[in-house]
């Protein structure tokens, strides 16, 4: 089940099967952007309803004018900046994209990843690999080809492993309206980094109905266990009294009389060790029967921003308690 044979993963996308790939963001549950039936199999095995669209993962920059046409020359910035790396374009579609690759848009999500396993399997295919996160629909996103087997079992054949992702985070999704980059989904790349190349930008506003971007749908990202965010860890801890309860702390362990399960994401005080770190850290506390997870608001800057939005799509409830 988990391999690092390229030729396997190869003859089983020819084949329209589905191969989990690894990213330098999370894992992704990879089928031929082209092909219809293997789209389906992505959407049933993800339990994914048919409303959210895919990224499509292509080798190369050059490879863009084949599926995406009247290309702002901001987005062509973007790509030559960030690419290959976590930054997903949303782009006006050409014609050989399936529908069901974009929920019917008339757009098409895209980006180049940046991974050498992966880039050397797009490599040897001559079509493009459309592929969301390998998790079952609203859950937390996997980061370690064991995070994919244990959601997937028997069900995936082949999971191609490339260790644990570099980032860790999803990419950021940049779509753009009358040519203005619009951001749809913070991700690994933080909004100052695109700030600093294309100057201020709209951030799509949270909008659970028709969402323009269904990653921004409140409830995401998920763990099983009940999960409260808060910034005074301490207060909130008191009334979970008698309850085994799970941390998830920015950059150090609290003093508790009661016994916890802490997980301190950067001790160094590091926002992108932490993002890296966060949905490990998420899926081991999942796994620990816990009556709950407590996680406290990161900095509101640099990548604290898109962990404090996954956080938020975590957490059943937000508590703000005044210190
Ligand atoms: O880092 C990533 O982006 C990972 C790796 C595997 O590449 N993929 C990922 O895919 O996070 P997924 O499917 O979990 O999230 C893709 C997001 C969804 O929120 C989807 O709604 C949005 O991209 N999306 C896809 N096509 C879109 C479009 N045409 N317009 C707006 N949003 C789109
Ligand atoms: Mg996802």
């Amino acid at each position: 089940m988990l391999t690092t044979n390229i030729n396997k993963a190869k003859k089983a996308l020819k084949n329209n099967d589905i191969v989990a790939i690894p990213t330098e963001t999370v894992y992704g549950l990879a089928g031929n952007a082209y092909n219809e039936r293997a789209l389906k199999k992505i959407f049933i095995l993800k339990k994914r309803p048919f409303y959210n669209p895919l990224i499509v993962h292509i080798k190369s920059t050059s490879f863009l004018n084949k599926i995406a046409c009247n290309i702002p020359d901001t987005a062509l910035r973007l790509a030559e900046t960030f690419w290959p790396g976590p930054l997903t374009l949303v782009l006006q579609r050409k014609s050989l994209i399936p529908d069901l690759v974009t929920s019917g848009k008339e757009t098409v999500a895209i980006r180049v990843p940046d991974h050498p396993i992966t880039l050397a399997l797009l490599d040897q295919l001559d079509f493009p690999l459309a592929a969301p996160s390998a998790n079952p629909f609203g859950y937390i996103s996997p980061t370690s080809a064991k995070h994919v087997s244990n959601y997937f079992k028997n069900n995936l054949d082949i999971i191609l492993d490339g260790g644990e992702c570099e980032r860790g985070i999803e990419s950021t999704i940049i779509g753009f309206e009358d040519n203005n980059p619009i951001l749809y989904r913070h991700g690994s790349i933080s909004i100052d980094e695109i700030e600093k190349l294309v100057g201020k930008i709209t951030v799509a506003v949270k909008n659970d109905i028709n969402p323009n971007s269904p990653g921004m749908l409140s409830r995401h990202y998920s763990p099983s266990t009940d999960t409260y965010l808060t910034n005074n860890v301490p207060e909130l801890l008191k009334s979970f009294e008698g309850k085994k309860i799970g941390l998830l702390l920015y950059n150090k362990e609290i003093i508790s009389k009661i016994n916890v399960v802490q997980e301190v994401l950067s001790i160094s005080g590091n926002l992108n060790e932490a993002a890296k770190n966060l949905y490990e850290a998420l899926h081991r506390l999942d796994n620990n029967n816990l009556d709950a997870i407590i996680a406290e608001i990161f900095p509101d800057k640099g990548l604290g921003i898109t962990i404090n939005d996954r956080l938020q799509r975590a957490a059943k409830d937000c508590k703000v308690i005044a210190y």
